[in-house]
């Protein structure tokens, strides 16, 4: 679907806006009400149509899909990637937006940014933690903002754009319930600021690694391997390891990533029950459950392999690589 931009700079290559969802498309009642709304309710044109300095820019558009993003799942991602590679091989797209709900971005981010990885173009996300129907709704300038970002020029890699910091995807996560500038990353200061229209880049544009491809992520929803995250804490013990191995319904057990307690520890009741799992053929891995900093691997729960990402980008890399074992 192409806009009917009113004006379009000379020989401007296009950006592709996705529209997935989120509070970013989300209403209320009242202007007023910045808790009370329901997300996913605007369709990506509307939203775009609400920011009269977007007519600046060549854009086309696409609903990909329109939920909120607590209920993300395994075949809204497998038809984002497949709508974002497509666009990508496109020669006159210079980069995609992709708007998208808070509460998962930094999982879908890093999903892309391991599947698809473009070393050439910006994949970037953005979204709103205020309703499109707030006094002050934050989606109109964090959707212009991103569109920048998405036509810099050199501008490659999988980002996402809110409040005014552009992060890479990796160590991505959502560390504030309300206020606006709700993103961070782990290990790493923000790619760059967007001020008054402006790029000003603090450090490289994200991305370089090889892609593994859209086919490790083949649509049929069946493939995908049972991945939870347990958690350690005090008390814990294994008794949710031993009822995730006993369960029947549906897929199998396939993987585990356990948020630990500082550099990654696990309480030894708990310990036991994985290095049983390990032992049933589950794969686990253990992070840190502690918003800054890395794990620094040490000695110590045996099998049970450290990482140094986020639970639930760890979720996500280890259900691409048991992905790879299946192929
Ligand atoms: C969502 O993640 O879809 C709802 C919350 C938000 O976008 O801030």
């Amino acid at each position: 679907m192409n806009l009917p931009t009113p004006f379009v700079a000379g020989n401007a290559k296009r950006v592709v806006v996705l529209g997935t969802g989120g509070t970013i498309a989300g209403t209320a009642a009242s202007a007023t009400d910045a808790v009370g709304y329901t997300a996913a309710q605007r369709g990506v044109d509307v939203l775009i149509a609400a920011v009269p300095a977007l007519a600046r820019h060549a854009l086309d558009w696409e609903q990909v899909a329109q939920l909120d993003s607590k209920d993300m799942d395994f075949a809204a991602w497998q038809q984002l990637a497949a709508r974002i590679d497509h666009h990508l091989r496109r020669d006159e797209v210079q980069g995609i937006v992709v708007t998208h709900g808070t509460d998962t971005l930094e999982e879908t981010a890093w999903l892309i940014a391991r599947v698809i990885a473009p070393s050439a173009k910006p994949v970037v996300f953005t979204a709103a933690m205020r309703p499109a129907t707030s006094l002050q709704a934050d989606g109109p300038q964090n959707l212009l903002d991103a569109v920048t970002v998405a036509s810099q020029p050199g501008a490659h890699g999988v980002m996402a754009v809110l409040a005014g910091k552009v992060w890479g995807a990796a160590g991505l996560r959502k560390i504030h319930t309300y206020d606006l500038d709700a993103f961070s990353a782990v290990h790493a200061g923000p790619v760059a600021l967007v001020t008054s229209g402006g790029v000003q880049q603090l450090s490289a544009w994200p991305g370089g690694e090889k892609p593994l491809g859209l086919a490790r992520i083949a649509p049929d929803a069946t493939r995908w391997p049972r991945v939870e995250i347990v958690v350690s804490h005090a008390g814990a013990d294994g008794a949710i390891v031993d009822a995730l191995l006993a369960h029947r319904d549906g897929p199998p057990l396939r993987g585990l990533v356990v948020a630990g307690t500082g550099n990654a520890t696990l309480h030894t009741a708990l310990a036991a029950s994985l290095e049983h799992a390990l032992t049933r053929g589950v794969e686990v891995w253990r992070c840190s459950r502690v918003a800054e900093g890395p794990v620094i691997a040490a000695g110590g729960h045996g099998r049970i392999r450290a990482v140094s990402m986020t639970p639930w980008q760890a979720r996500v890399e280890m259900l691409l690589g048991l992905l790879g074992e299946n192929g």
